[in-house]
């Protein structure tokens, strides 16, 4: 799975837990990759704020991202405050410009002036989205784009599947061709997201038919944004393909490819610590109930749904001592994963999983009141400290 936990070792039994841990060296190491493919290329990475919105870590994220994308006027507000404003203000103006981008599938009237002004780039979902905010925008001096949707379905998660029959993400060939070309005048980009979790392969097949449908459009655009969903800092990412899909594309077109991975940029760069509270046995399945919840805290295990890697730990039966994992929640179906151990484990022992850093602290809840994990950094030289921690504000908060 390209997990490294040694970073955690040592840390592991001090932390408080519940706590999600993202490693500096683990981030950086991700992001020096994925600088080396805008270097090699030309084209601009963004980070996807809405797998990873950790924003003590943005001033690094901004030393080798070209800047930031947003769902919505709350990341926008997030990726202005916390690393494109800020870096205009240390570096005087100076430094390269760090750009801030938006896609909602709608757009509400009453944040569009506020999104507008810290937004270099907006992205729009339909034509009449389009209509409705070109003016604003452009007086705004905001780039536009359009969301199109080349309906080439390559993964089989319909729930991450943009391409599916009858999404409402992006333009369709049969809906552009209605508006084009007239309607296309003021629009310097187009975007398609349709990704997840793939490699290049997906890549490629999907640029052949966004060129196969809208290729004639590229001609008179500034950029493409190529979406998320790139696994391009996994270990058996095909860069090369990826690189010369890029360097083809730019070449062909005349314009700057835009990538945003949210996963990437902090792919297998963060732990949950968690530590066992008790241990019961049903019908010869034994249960740890542990400190933390999929419901609440890594909630894509359950939507996935997949089994997220455990430091230390087997497949069922592997080792001598097999656990299902389970929160402390009422939900009969709060079930982690079941894993198996060298030793039986005790109530108290600690337990980390990995790749928790993307979707995780982001999509939390604190269903049941269950408290929200800590939020800790762990620095290059593996001292660590802790950067946001939830009491029941966090919860009463909300409600
Ligand atoms: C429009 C858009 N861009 C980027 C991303 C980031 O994708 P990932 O985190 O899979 O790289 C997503 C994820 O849903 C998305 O919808």
């Amino acid at each position: 799975m390209g997990i490294t936990y040694e970073c955690i070792k040592n840390v592991m039994n001090e932390v408080p837990t519940p706590c999600y841990i993202v490693s500096e060296a683990l981030l950086e190491k991700n992001l020096k990759l994925l600088r080396s493919v805008s270097d090699q290329t030309g084209c601009k990475i963004l980070l996807a704020q809405k797998a990873f919105s950790m924003y003590y870590y943005y001033p690094l994220i901004g030393k080798y991202l070209d800047g930031v994308t947003a769902s919505g006027l709350y990341e926008a507000r997030l990726g202005y405050e916390e690393l494109c404003q800020k870096q205009v203000i240390d570096s005087g103006n100076t430094a390269k410009r760090c750009e801030n981008h938006v896609f909602s599938p709608a757009y509400r009237k009453t944040q569009t002036d506020e999104l507008f002004q810290i937004c270099d780039h907006a992205v729009f979902n339909s034509f009449s989205q389009w209509t409705t905010y070109r003016e604003a925008a452009l007086r705004a001096g905001v780039s536009c784009g359009l969301r199109i949707n080349p309906e080439c379905s390559t993964q089989e998660h319909a729930i991450y599947d943009p391409c599916a029959p009858g999404s409402r993400l992006g333009v369709t060939l049969e809906n552009f061709a209605e508006y084009a070309p007239e309607e296309l005048k003021g629009l310097e980009g187009l975007h398609f997201h349709c990704l997840c979790e793939q490699n290049a392969d997906a890549l490629v097949t999907t640029m052949n038919a966004v060129e196969e449908k809208f290729g004639a459009y590229l001609y008179q655009m500034k950029w493409l944004n190529m979406g998320g969903g790139h696994h391009i800092t996994r270990d058996d990412y095909d860069v090369e393909t990826l690189a010369a899909l890029l360097e083809r594309t730019q070449k062909k077109y005349g314009l700057t490819v835009y990538l945003e991975p949210g996963e990437a940029v902090a792919l297998n760069a963060g732990f949950l610590v968690t530590q066992v509270l008790e241990i019961v046995s049903n019908h010869g399945i034994a249960t740890a109930i542990v400190d933390t919840s999929a419901a609440c805290h890594m909630p894509d295990v359950l939507e996935m749904p997949y089994r997220p890697p455990l430091y230390n730990s087997g497949e069922a039966g592997e080792k001598a001592c097999t656990y299902r994992l389970a929160g402390p929640t009422c939900l009969a179906g709060d079930l982690i994963g079941t894993y198996s151990f060298d030793r039986e484990l005790q109530v108290g022992d600690r337990l980390v999983f990995g790749d928790m850093a993307i979707y995780s602290m982001v999509k939390n809840n604190t269903f049941n009141g269950m408290p929200l994990p800590d939020i800790i950094a762990l620095d290059k030289n593996g001292a660590w400290q802790t950067v946001r921690q939830f009491g029941y504000e966090a919860f009463k908060g909300r409600l």
